[in-house]
């Protein structure tokens, strides 16, 4: 069997498609675009690249986008009063600030910075208010990537109720929002982490396997059950020619970018799961546009929630 690739791209376009009129409706009605101020901090090269590719799709949706660059010296105090002011301005619904924080900034910083941030402004869906809604399952604004993957599966035809659903990685921005929201849908859920027993025989008993760990290609094809679909989140830079050699044959269009580039972007899941799998989300072009597209829906409902109904 070849898997059937999930394209990200096309079903991100499609929300962009549905986002884009009602955020031209709620300019129109409230003479400003829903504003989205987006917080970086430091210089994490990938933390770089997201950012310009919210900021670029934010623009192209028609929200007003703010962002805020600061150097990694920035203190803690200098982040919090940023995300204070946000918090009061009238112009913007949504906040959103770049994780990871500098490491300086200390263990704490993020958790301290997403505390801050107004709940109703919280449109990554990290603060402890929205987290323990979407744990009732009641209104909220859900974290971006999990919610995406629920609308790829959906768009994608790929049943939830009933399934046999393993999340590989207990985060609290991609695994633990991902477990509850499939559990809300009615699969059967099983978390699993770095202590796991078996955990690709755990991994093969899926019909739905979400890779969320942060590991160049650690799902193999022994984690994956035939048929299953396997949903990438992983984004992972690797250098190594070795490494890079070993998992594509050569004259492979990744061989080809890493001679060109000297590096290849590779998810969580190995490429030879598409001889296995039934549906997969490739790396780059999956789950990654997804997370954007939901930032663009949560900053939306976040203006219309804020403006009192739909704006
Ligand atoms: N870093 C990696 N993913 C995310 C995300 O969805 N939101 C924020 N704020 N930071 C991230």
């Amino acid at each position: 069997m070849t898997a059937r690739l999930l394209d990200g791209n096309a079903i991100a376009s499609a929300i962009r498609d549905e986002v884009r009129p009602r955020i031209a409706a709620f300019t129109a009605r409230a003479g400003r675009a829903p504003g989205l101020g987006i917080v970086l901090v430091g210089d994490d090269p990938a933390s770089h690249v997201y950012v310009r590719n919210k900021t670029r799709s934010g623009m192209e949706v028609g929200l007003h986008v703010d962002l805020h660059q600061l150097p990694a010296a920035t203190s803690l105090d200098e982040v919090l009063a940023l995300v204070r002011r946000l918090n009061r301005s009238e112009t913007h619904d949504g906040i959103l600030v770049q994780s990871p924080l500098p490491p300086a900034l200390g263990d704490e910083a993020e958790r301290v910075v997403f505390d801050t941030i107004d709940p109703a402004k919280d449109v990554d869906g990290f603060s402890p208010g929205n987290v323990g809604r979407l744990v009732q399952k009641r209104e909220t604004l859900a974290a971006c990537t999990p919610a995406g993957i629920m609308e790829m599966l959906d768009r994608s035809g790929i049943p939830v109720a009933g399934a046999r659903a393993v999340v590989i990685g207990r985060s609290d921005i991609v695994g633990k929002p991902m477990a509850l929201m499939l559990m809300h849908r009615d699969a059967t859920v099983t978390v699993c982490h770095s202590k796991t027993k078996d955990l690709a025989g755990v991994a093969a008993s899926a019909d739905i396997l979400v890779a969320a760990i942060g590991r160049a290609c650690f799902v193999t094809r022994d984690f994956v059950k035939p048929g299953a679909a396997v949903v990438d989140v992983g984004m992972n830079r690797i250098d190594d020619r070795a490494r890079v050699e070993a998992i594509f044959p050569e004259g492979s269009k990744r061989r080809q970018q890493f001679e060109k580039n000297g590096s290849v972007l590779v998810g969580d899941v190995h490429p030879e799961v598409a001889e296995i799998a039934g549906a997969l989300t490739p790396v780059p072009g999956g789950v990654g546009p997804l997370t954007i597209a939901m930032l663009m829906k949560n900053t939306l409902t976040a203006a219309e929630r804020r403006a009192g109904g739909a704006g």
